[in-house]
């Protein structure tokens, strides 16, 4: 990175100099405020460390002609020692982290990587948005609200690694289209993608299913059955409903992840395939691990990337799109018109079923319009009673925790990150908060 060292002690700015260009990174230093100024409207640099005590000018003055200037480059206060206030006043007049002297190399050093990570993620997030502006989509996947672009930018980053997914939202999210996606984006587009679903069906025909079997391996086995893994060599497996797994298909499961290597039920001969697992929930699986209904092994195999798929209820602003997109589905050329009214009211109801309910209201709204072109509120949202599901249903005791993840998450956010702040807020003891996001990994 180019970063502009402003500090008036020549000790820091040698010997933290050398520290950050040992660690390849170009410094340019100046030894006061006004220089500081002046080097900023002549270069862009990628991070900026400021002292806020140098000569000729004020160090807030400075920092706040710095931010004018170049509103997006990270600045980095150096402060006296004791001087909180300033650090927080600081802060808010949008410097990005803040040190006292006296300091360790490594501190800086460390937040200087920190905002190397930021500014990679920051430009790959406006690298995705440029691609998605124009045609509201990537790949086949409709919406370019905040949270969507997030979903791509991690399908970007993992497409050309072999890593395995957890895709964890609720029905009709899009999981699996996002699999799909995932698999038709990456180098193994030209094999197979072969899908499972582990629920309502029975461990032993899972385990045949995704093993294979040898002829005569049990009753009714007479020939032998090449497995999906098989049939996914070189390509994708997507494992639905992953949480549905029982115990010894999962440590099963465990192997084919650890070594790529199993055996068909009823064989000896170890087989081995080069395969890409993305697996998909709607159930928070992390809390199946503390519950103990799910390995915890297999769980951190499973979730080297985690994407969590939002409801619609959370990209409100898509809804016009996935309605556009699925009147063109299914209105074949024919033009629809939706009300004002109409429209606030599909931002209001909750979608439980999400996209797919959303993609049958329309389908049912163009059936009913007939010779009309208006797509009425009581034909989108006329929705069948029971939405739900048996397997949709949790246990109360998943679904207080649940509510509690997604809660506490909000709150997170909205503190960003702020653990006093959040405290407070929700009236619990550090300790318990501290527990709490630890254990549902929400602090990263
Ligand atoms: N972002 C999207 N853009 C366009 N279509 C979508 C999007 N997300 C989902 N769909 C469509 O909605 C339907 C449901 O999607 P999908 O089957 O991928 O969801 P799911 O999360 O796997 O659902 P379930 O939890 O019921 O298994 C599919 O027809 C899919 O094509
Ligand atoms: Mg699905």
């Amino acid at each position: 990175m180019k970063i502009l060292l402003a500090d008036d002690e020549k000790t820091i700015t040698v010997t933290l100099g050398d520290a950050l260009r040992a660690k390849g990174h170009q410094v340019k230093v100046v030894y006061e405020g006004l220089s500081a100024i002046k080097s900023v409207e002549e270069e862009n640099f990628d991070c900026i460390l400021l002292d806020l005590k140098m000569p000729g000018q004020d160090g807030m003055e400075t920092l706040n002609q710095i931010k004018n200037l170049k509103p997006e480059t990270p600045v980095v206060i150096i402060t006296g020692f004791g001087t909180v206030d300033t650090a927080v006043d600081a802060l808010k007049k949008g410097a990005y982290d803040y040190v006292q002297k006296p300091f360790y190399n490594e501190e800086i050093l460390l937040i200087v990587e920190r905002i190397e990570r930021f500014i990679t993620l920051r430009d790959e997030y406006r690298s995705v948005r440029e691609m998605v502006e124009k045609s509201n989509q990537y790949g086949r996947l409709i919406g370019k609200s905040p949270r969507m672009l997030e979903v791509y930018q991690l399908i970007e980053k993992v497409i050309n690694s072999d890593c395995n997914v957890l895709i964890e939202g609720e029905s009709g999210t899009g999981k699996e289209l996002v699999a799909e996606t995932i698999h038709e984006k990456s180098d193994r587009r030209n094999h197979s993608v072969v899908k499972m679903s582990c629920s309502v069906m029975p461990e032993t025909l899972i385990e045949s299913e995704l093993f294979g079997y040898e002829k005569g391996a049990f009753t009714g086995a007479l020939t032998q059955k090449i497995g999906r893994f098989e049939l996914a060599d070189r390509g994708t497996v997507f494992i639905d409903d992953i949480d549905d797994m029982t115990p010894t298909t999962q440590m099963k499961f465990l192997r084919v992840l650890q070594e790529h290597a199993f055996e068909r039920v009823g064989g000896t001969q170890t087989i081995k395939v080069d395969i890409r697992v993305i697996a998909a929930t709607k159930k928070n699986l992390l809390v199946l691990v503390k519950q103990n209904l799910f390995r915890e092994d297999l769980f951190y195999r499973l979730n080297v990337v985690n994407m969590k798929l939002p409801p619609i209820r959370e990209r409100l602003i898509d809804i016009p799109l996935l309605l556009n997109h699925f009147i063109r589905k299914y209105g074949k050329d024919k033009h629809y018109e939706i009300t004002t009214d109409t429209l606030v009211a599909l931002a209001n109801y909750s979608w439980p079923g999400n996209v797919r309910e959303l993609e049958n209201s329309v389908e049912r709204a163009i059936t009913m319009a007939e010779d009309t072109n208006i797509l009425r509120k009581e034909d989108l949202l006329k929705s069948p009673a029971n939405i739900l599901q048996d397997k949709d249903i949790l246990s109360l005791d998943n679904y207080i925790a649940q509510c509690e993840i997604d809660y506490i998450r909000k709150v997170f956010d909205y503190t960003k990150g702020d653990k006093n702040e959040m405290c407070r807020l929700l009236n619990i003891s550090r300790k318990t908060l501290w527990t709490k996001l630890k254990e549902y990994g929400i602090e990263k």
